[in-house]
């Protein structure tokens, strides 16, 4: 069972964000991903549409004997975890509340942005973990839901019309003095260098998928699912590709699309050696 896959899923191709870091802090865990490419975005969906296709999607990733289910999206997160957690037994982590705790880490001054979707910025989750874990934080939320379709046309860091959206979303932060900003949308860690350059630099920029990914070893220490060859990470990347994990990548539409962009994201070597299957539910 330890040798099994950790099933991935996000609405579409942001969460390869947090396979990349999932793929740097367990290098020897296999990875069986699922993008819901043809319902994209579930940021403006409503929450019975998003616990609807989160269920749908862990019913497949366990179908291919996933041992853990990770949320990389945080819409989903933010909505349907709890749901998930209630209709199945397999170990279930999101990335919310590994992101408040470690903004809650971070801050200084207790005062804290977070940027997201619609959906998740309406739900308040983060306000309620942070404030859980330090009543005395200020909160402030911005949905940014343009921020998505310019990550996804490959608007990044250099391009002016990124950079004036994100000055036109994030202007109300400047007078609230945060000092620590939550990229709480699996999208925003590809508009890093823009948002630090909006923000500045005194703002500390937290991307959940790094302690979603330290939570994730210790869900699967705890429940003995951890690959315990995956101590050996340095020695996998040098030994090359025959003995790298083997990882499997699902989208629900343009699977070449997807490929492209995960190109961008992904190490080349991953990317060479799997194929990306398309797989519909309704
Ligand atoms: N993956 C979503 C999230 O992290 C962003 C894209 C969407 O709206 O589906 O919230």
């Amino acid at each position: 069972m330890d040798n099994a896959p950790i099933g991935v899923f996000d609405s579409g191709v942001g969460g390869l964000t947090v396979v990349r870091e999932i793929m740097e802090q367990l290098p020897g865990e296999a990875l069986i991903y699922f993008g819901d490419t043809a319902r994209v975005p579930y940021g403006n969906k409503s929450e019975e549409t998003v616990v609807r296709y989160s269920a749908q999607i862990i019913k497949f990733l366990l179908s291919k004997g996933a041992k853990t289910i990770v949320i990389a999206c945080n819409t989903a997160s933010a909505v349907a975890l709890e749901k998930m957690k209630e209709m199945f037994e397999v170990p279930i982590i999101g990335v919310v509340k590994p992101g408040a705790k470690a903004a809650a880490e971070v801050t200084k001054n207790g005062k804290i942005g977070v940027i997201g979707t619609e959906a998740t910025i309406r739900s308040g989750i983060y306000n309620d973990f942070l404030r859980k874990t330090d009543p005395h934080v200020t909160v402030y939320g911005k949905a940014c839901p343009l921020f998505v379709p310019l990550v996804e046309e490959g608007w990044l860091e250099e391009d002016t019309i990124t950079e004036q959206v994100a000055r036109r979303y994030l202007a109300g932060f400047c007078g609230q003095e945060i000092d620590t900003l939550v990229l709480g949308c699996t999208h925003y860690p590809l508009l890093r260098s823009v948002i630090q350059k909006v923000v500045g630099d005194k703002v500390r920029l937290v991307n959940p998928a790094v302690e979603t990914t330290r939570e994730l070893k210790y869900l699967l220490e705890e429940n003995h699912l951890l690959n315990e060859s995956a101590g050996a990470g340095e020695s996998y990347a040098a030994a090359g590709k025959e003995v790298l994990p083997r990882h499997e990548f699902f989208v629900s539409d343009r699977a070449e699309k997807f490929k492209q962009f995960a190109a961008g994201i992904l190490p080349s070597v991953v990317l060479r050696q799997e194929n990306i299957g398309v797989e519909i539910f309704e």
